[in-house]
């Protein structure tokens, strides 16, 4: 393993600050999180390489953060070596069941003894441990839907942790991308753990208009399914215009990572691009939808 010097930067905060306090530091660009609990509070913390980030860039997400709540939040940073940050996160997390069908166990830890289907995760330093509310809520959702042998395009990938489910499942055909390099790797190499064919889940670097791409390449649009877990203003600004492009009058969507306070502003903006939306379901503070083109419910 490298070892690579990182900044280990810690937010002691209450319990409903905790997602905030977790997008704050995905905007900033950390490259991994965990979150423990402390007596009342939570400890978030996140991982920053240190060639990239100073010490000026923590004060001022420091002053950010404090500015925009009354709340006792502590904010501290330190360095440690990749060694220390890979040993820190994985104590912190365990084997977990979600939904109905599904456990993920971490890659690092021998399964129990159930009759779920098992998600083995390493997902590194990409997002999508199956921790987080949104990711959970496009997995419930996703067991709701007519997957064997569907096709499914799976924009903002992370750890691949969608797209590998939805072949576990009995999906045929994934095509997936994310703007992260480290997200393709971490789906490459979770692909692999999990024993899935290189071929059954295509992945590039980039985003929607990759994924037409390739999903067009291969002569395989419309697709059956979509999952998008990207926050609403990325879903909005960059998603929806051309999200039509992959669909077809029976393909469902599954879009998560909207806040429920943004619900009604992302449904105006599905409406107008001629989107339905056929179920929304919360968790936390957070909803995904479930939508169809508004012709064809
Ligand atoms: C909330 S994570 C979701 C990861 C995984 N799909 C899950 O459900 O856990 C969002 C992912 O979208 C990626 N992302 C952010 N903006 C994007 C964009 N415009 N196009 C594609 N991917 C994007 C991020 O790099 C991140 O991996």
């Amino acid at each position: 393993m490298l070892t690579e010097k990182w900044w280990e930067v810690a937010v002691v905060c209450p319990f409903a600050l905790e997602d905030s306090v977790y997008w704050a530091f995905e905007q900033l660009g950390s490259k991994g999180t965990a979150s423990q609990q402390k007596d009342d509070s939570r400890i978030v913390t996140a991982y920053f390489p240190q060639v990239q980030f100073g010490p000026s860039d923590f004060e001022q997400f420091e002053a950010r953060l404090l500015d925009t709540t009354d709340a006792s939040v502590q904010v501290s940073w330190k360095t440690i070596e990749n060694e220390d940050w890979a040993k820190s996160w994985k104590t912190h997390w365990q084997p977990e069941a979600v939904g109905d069908r599904l456990l993920i166990n971490p890659a690092w830890l021998t399964p129990p003894d159930t009759q779920r289907t098992i998600l083995t995760l390493d997902p590194g330093s990409a997002f999508g441990t199956g921790a987080h509310a949104t990711t959970q809520l496009c997995l419930k959702a996703l067991e709701k839907q007519a997957i064997t042998n569907a096709t499914i395009a799976d924009v903002g990938c992370g750890s691949g942790i969608l797209s590998i489910v939805a072949l576990l499942y009995g999906a045929k055909q994934i095509y997936a991308a994310d703007v992260d390099p480290l997200a393709i790797s971490s789906t490459h190499s979770n692909a692999t753990l999990n024993g899935v064919s290189e071929a059954a889940l295509q992945v590039e670097l980039g985003s929607l208009p990759e994924v037409i791409a390739i999903a067009k390449q291969a002569g395989d649009l419309p697709v059956d399914g979509i999952v998008c877990n990207i926050l609403s203003e990325i879903i909005v600004g960059l998603i929806l215009p051309r999200l039509s492009e992959l669909a077809g009058p029976k393909t469902w969507g599954i879009l998560s990572g909207i806040l429920t306070s943004k619900s009604a502003w992302v449904e105006e903006h599905l409406t107008a691009f001629g989107w339905q939306v056929v179920e929304i379901v919360h968790q936390d503070e957070w909803c995904a939808m479930t939508i169809r083109l508004a012709d064809e419910r």
